[in-house]
């Protein structure tokens, strides 16, 4: 008979953001076993119509399914998330699915001191308004400014982390968010691709800021889950990690590693078509 636990854990994102949701569950979960497939081929998601990310990523989760069996779905995207987890669910009755709003969310929440928090995502992540409910549902007085970064997931998946012109992009969305007496204790990057530009970001809103993501909230959620459900593995030794991309995998490997941090190799990623 199967053994489930031995299983790996499915991974997706629109491109590589997702690898700082893969780098935390390596670090928290090293002996479990992951699959990842980065939907480089369609890339962003996040300024597509919420019809277009459910499709998408019906077809990425189908994909990653028929690579072989997985134990458990993880939503490394933020965009895919708010607009397909009801989705995925429906379309996946048997497989468990964890999303990253949620743990991005209880991150926050956890953060602010002054229950004031700036949540910078992708345009369809904060049109769709599941960051601001999923706050609401855990601190229902806390104060939510939501703001659309589109420019920030090219940069991330250029490379470019710092310098003039990623300070002048960050200045230009979020500046003015931190100019008066109410501004915001902790900014969410509500989207896996921003933590590259935390450094970038730190500096143009200034000290006293936290800067939380949804990487580590999502490691602890699937430890919880895993525990809870009787699926994590019993294996003591590392577990294998195996990369797919829908296009570009030359890319993947290049810029793949400072989300992942850590070199990647070209023969770890293989080109895959959903
Ligand atoms: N990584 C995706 C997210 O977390 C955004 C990138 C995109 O626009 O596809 O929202």
């Amino acid at each position: 008979m199967q053994d489930n636990r031995l299983l790996p854990i499915g991974l997706f994102d629109s491109g590589m953001g997702g690898l700082t949701v893969l780098r935390a569950l390596t670090e928290r979960l090293p002996c479990e076993s992951y699959r990842f497939l980065g939907d480089t081929a369609r890339l962003p998601y996040g300024t597509k119509s919420r019809e277009t990310i459910i499709q998408y990523t019906l077809n990425a989760a189908r994909k990653l399914v028929e690579q072989g069996e997985v134990k458990m779905l993880v939503i490394a995207c933020n965009t895919a998330t708010s607009a397909a987890l009801p989705s995925l669910c429906e379309a996946f009755p048997g497989i468990p699915v964890q999303g990253v709003i949620k743990p991005g969310a209880k991150a926050a929440v956890r953060a602010t001191k002054k229950g004031c928090i700036a949540v910078l995502a992708t345009e369809a992540t904060i049109h769709g308004g599941a960051y601001q409910r999923a706050i609401a549902e855990l601190d229902p007085k806390a104060r939510v400014v939501g703001r659309a970064c589109t420019l920030f997931v090219p940069l991330a998946e250029e490379g470019w982390m710092e310098g003039e012109v990623v300070e002048g992009v960050c200045r230009r969305y979020v500046g003015d968010l931190f100019e008066g007496e109410s501004r915001p204790d902790t900014i969410l990057l509500g989207c896996t691709h921003f933590p590259l530009l935390k450094g970038a970001l730190a500096r143009v809103v200034g000290p006293g800021v936290s800067l939380v993501d949804s990487a580590q909230t999502t490691a602890e959620a699937v430890d919880e889950y895993l525990a809870a459900a009787g699926l994590a593995t019993p294996s003591k030794e590392r577990g294998s990690v195996r990369f797919m991309a829908t296009d570009n995998t030359a890319r993947f490997v290049r810029t793949g590693s400072l989300f992942l941090g850590r070199e990647l190799k070209e023969e770890e990623v293989e080109l895959v078509d959903i």
